[in-house]
């Protein structure tokens, strides 16, 4: 039987597309995406997933007071969906424990920098790489973990490594990000995860050979 992957998105969607694409080629063996959760109505990735006949839920962020109400209705839908695999692809809320233990080592984020720089509360979208300039490292990249109760700090996957130039701006820092490691690795690690090829000692990730 093929995992269940459900997708939680915020923004536009371009992780979101990699998956589906990625499916498409038949190169996520062994999952399917099957619903596609958006904390923000207009979320462009919403569209993308309608196009490709992915169910889709909004469970707007705005309207829950606090990260724990937010986190419980997140369970609850994901609960109703028979999630096997979570996988977070531009989604900018940080769930809480209760997510978090229920799914632990089944949650998968992307994120734009290479742990442990340039992550944690605050750090996100485009903010990590105006962080990454402003400091002038030279290479930066993308790092596909595990989540856990902490921001950005559960067991890391695969990470990919792009070169800073100089000129660069946030936003061709974070194309450069996207194309080079994100769109390629999240559906690698995604892929992996469905095939049961990622294992977990003493609280790190190691793909099998
Ligand atoms: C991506 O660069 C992703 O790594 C980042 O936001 C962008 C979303 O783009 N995620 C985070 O910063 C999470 N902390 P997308 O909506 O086009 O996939």
């Amino acid at each position: 039987m093929k995992k269940n992957i459900i997708v939680l998105v915020s923004g536009g969607g371009t992780n979101l597309q990699a998956l589906i694409d990625a499916e498409k080629k038949g190169e996520i063996i062994g999952g399917k995406i099957t619903c596609v959760i958006s904390s923000k109505p207009d979320a462009y990735a919403l569209e993308r997933a309608k196009n490709n006949g992915i169910a889709t839920r909004v469970i707007p962020r705005k309207e829950y007071a606090d990260s724990k109400s937010y986190s419980e209705a997140i369970l609850e839908a994901l609960e109703a969906e028979k999630a096997d695999l979570v996988v977070l692809a531009g989604f900018m809320t940080i769930l809480d424990e209760c997510v978090t233990s229920r799914y632990a080592y089944k949650i998968i984020n992307v994120h734009p920098a290479l742990i442990p720089s340039f992550c944690g509360e605050g750090y996100y979208g485009l903010k990590v790489h105006e962080k990454a300039l402003e400091y002038g490292v030279k290479v930066s990249g993308a790092t596909i973990h595990f989540v856990n109760e902490k921001a950005d700090a559960g067991a890391i996957i695969l990470q990919g490594v792009v070169d800073v130039e100089k000129g660069d701006t946030p936003e061709i820092l974070q194309r450069r990000i996207m194309e080079n490691v994100e769109w390629k690795l999240l559906p690698k690690a995604v892929s992996l995860f469905c095939q049961d090829k990622i294992e977990i000692i003493n609280g790190k990730a190691y793909v099998k050979s």
